[in-house]
């Protein structure tokens, strides 16, 4: 008999990023993994939205978003990105010096590994997340730390086995 109790999509390893979002002049950044390049070329990409959060709010305004890559140094922060919602909270004010704003508007975390640029198009209701498809717009590459992913975050304790 099969005794592995962990579901197979939890077994697998997988990055973590920060979406940074803005509509009305107000910023925003999430925790998302369900993330995935879809095209090469043109290289596009799909982000799983979650329902209710501000996230999609924004985006349904301004269809436009930063992915921020992160890197192991910063799974502090996914407390307050990733299970805190802008709905209630002010998370640029609560960031404070740890994100910088760049030239079009966006919150950037400071020393991501790398930022890219994300203008969504069309979705997919996938249940409780849109799947939303995103055309490149640019990309920057910033430092070779090491990324953030799902396994670090389980060691960390930051999220369940
Ligand atoms: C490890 C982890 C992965 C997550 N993955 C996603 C994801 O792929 N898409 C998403 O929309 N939310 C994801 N979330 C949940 C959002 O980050 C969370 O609902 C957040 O509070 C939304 O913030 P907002 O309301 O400010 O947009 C994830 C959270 C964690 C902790």
């Amino acid at each position: 008999m099969n005794k592995i109790r962990v579901k197979p999509w939890n077994r697998v390893d997988g990055p973590i990023y920060s979406l940074s979002t803005t509509a009305h002049g107000k910023g925003n950044l999430n925790i998302c993994s369900y993330v995935t390049p879809i095209s090469m070329k043109p290289k596009r990409y799909i982000v799983g939205v979650y329902k209710g959060t501000k996230t999609l709010e924004n985006l349904e305004e301004n269809p436009e978003g930063v992915l921020n890559f992160m890197t192991s140094k910063m799974s502090s922060l996914v407390n307050l990105l990733g299970k805190k919602s802008g709905h209630k909270i002010d998370k640029i004010k609560k960031l404070g010096d740890r994100i910088q704003l760049s030239e079009d508007g966006f919150y950037l975390l400071k020393d991501s590994l790398a930022t890219v640029r994300l203008k969504f198009t069309t979705r997919l209701d996938g249940g409780d997340h849109w799947a939303w498809l995103a055309e490149v717009v640019s990309y920057e590459n910033n430092n070779d730390h090491k990324p953030l992913t799902l396994e670090y975050l389980k060691r960390q304790k930051v999220i369940l086995a």
